[in-house]
């Protein structure tokens, strides 16, 4: 699907698995941020002459593009960060911390990323809210049931991986978001994993925060999004305070701060990877975002067929929703996994993938991780296959 409009996939013969770490650009993003810089390269919010007119409309056009995409109620609730981990931890220290008390509790789970872990921790640090974890069932994903026996009455915040990064099992954000707004718990769902994948549809999930980091769906590095509820914008505090985001500031100490996303905007923000992030949003939405899901779902149980064939490949996660694949071949290290896979020009990733508590549940030290996105083919898969029938052997003859 899709695979000429990607130049790298034209120029290396390389076989790309590492989609759950970033995604492949198509011509069309690598066009849009080009001629940002090679045509009308301008700041924006700043000028009125003609170059910075077109760099404003069409930032600001962004945030209705992102507002269609995620089904938000407007797109004044669209923030534009560096990523989404930037985009947590303005939820975290731009809103709960001015809201929680010491006592209150946020509930994780062990799966999540780091971060959705560690800016809460920090905050537990600094203002004294517990962090405690919805426990993971046997397949390391969660049970709605034990999400419900996880809230206490102090619990306040709820903050869950859409699509976690490992496991790649799907949560049931509609269900939990409901939950959360039946019980005023606050819903924050990391997007980074689901957002490039599948459809999602913020007010009819019930979500109060959403993050998401462009790089993941097609789009540049250094671009992300928060999307907040407005109401819950508003009594948001910016972490980051200069230019563009002001009205005033006077030598007796007194500023005013705009309204809206902007506030939460300061500096310079990274334009052109937000028109990079435009064109990629307009570029998924042409392909169709189900027919996305669909076939990786068609990719995944392809794949997943013919590596139980193999004895010496452990799988951990075969039968979850998303396109990530979670393995281990006997005696070997994922690392060595990795480079071995390397030698074929095949790209995963080994390791803990920035998820260091899965470990404790899953008890083993580190996985390879495959994650496919609509550009992979079944070929692909069958190139990948068939060097993996090898790899035991081949360790076994060098050690
Ligand atoms: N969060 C990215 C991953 O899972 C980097 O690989």
């Amino acid at each position: 699907m899709k695979r000429l409009d990607f130049p790298i996939l034209n120029n290396k013969s390389i076989i790309y698995f590492d989609n759950a770490a970033t995604t492949l650009k198509p011509k069309c993003v690598i066009d849009a941020v080009d001629d940002y810089y090679r045509y009308y390269t301008a700041n924006i919010h700043r000028g009125i002459y003609d170059s910075a007119i077109i760099s404003d409309y069409l930032y600001d056009e962004a945030r209705f593009t992102v507002q269609k995409f995620v089904h938000c109620a407007s797109a004044k609730e669209v923030i534009f960060t560096s990523g989404a981990t930037h985009s947590i931890n303005l939820v975290v220290f731009g809103y709960m911390k001015y809201h929680l008390k010491p006592g209150d509790e946020v509930l994780l789970t062990k799966a999540e990323h780091a971060s959705n872990i560690l800016p809460w921790l920090r905050l537990a640090e600094e203002i004294g809210i517990v962090v405690r974890y919805i426990p993971l069932n046997s397949n390391y994903s969660i049970d709605y049931k034990d999400v419900v026996q996880s809230i206490t009455e102090r619990t306040k915040v709820i903050s869950l991986a859409h699509v976690t990064n490992v496991i790649g099992d799907v949560r049931d954000i509609v269900r939990i978001g409901k939950l959360c707004r039946d019980g005023n718990i606050l819903f924050h769902v990391d997007g980074a994993q689901s957002v490039p994948h599948m459809s999602i549809d913020f007010q009819n999930s019930f979500i109060d925060f959403l993050s998401f980091s462009g790089h993941k769906m097609c789009a540049p590095t250094g671009v992300g999004v928060l999307v907040a509820r407005e109401e819950l914008l508003n009594e948001m505090v910016p972490v980051f305070y200069g230019g563009g985001m002001n009205l005033s500031f006077t030598s007796d100490g007194k500023y005013q701060l705009k309204d809206g996303p902007v506030k939460f905007e300061a500096g310079t923000p990274p334009i052109g990877e937000v028109l990079g992030l435009k064109s990629a949003i307009e570029y998924l939405l042409e392909i169709g975002m189900d027919s996305i899901s669909q076939y990786e779902q068609e990719l995944k149980k392809y794949l997943v067929a013919k590596l139980k064939d193999i004895p010496s490949i452990i799988l951990y996660n075969s039968d979850s929703e998303s396109g990530i694949l979670a393995f281990n071949v006997e005696g070997v290290s994922s690392m060595d996994v990795s480079k071995y896979l390397n030698s074929f020009h095949i790209c995963v990733r080994a390791g803990n993938h920035c998820s260091k508590m899965l470990k404790e549940d899953m008890g083993i030290p580190s996985t390879v991780r495959i994650s496919l996105y609509f550009y992979n083919t079944k070929e692909e898969i069958d190139i990948l296959v068939a060097a993996l029938r090898n790899c035991k052997k081949v360790f076994q003859i060098v050690t």
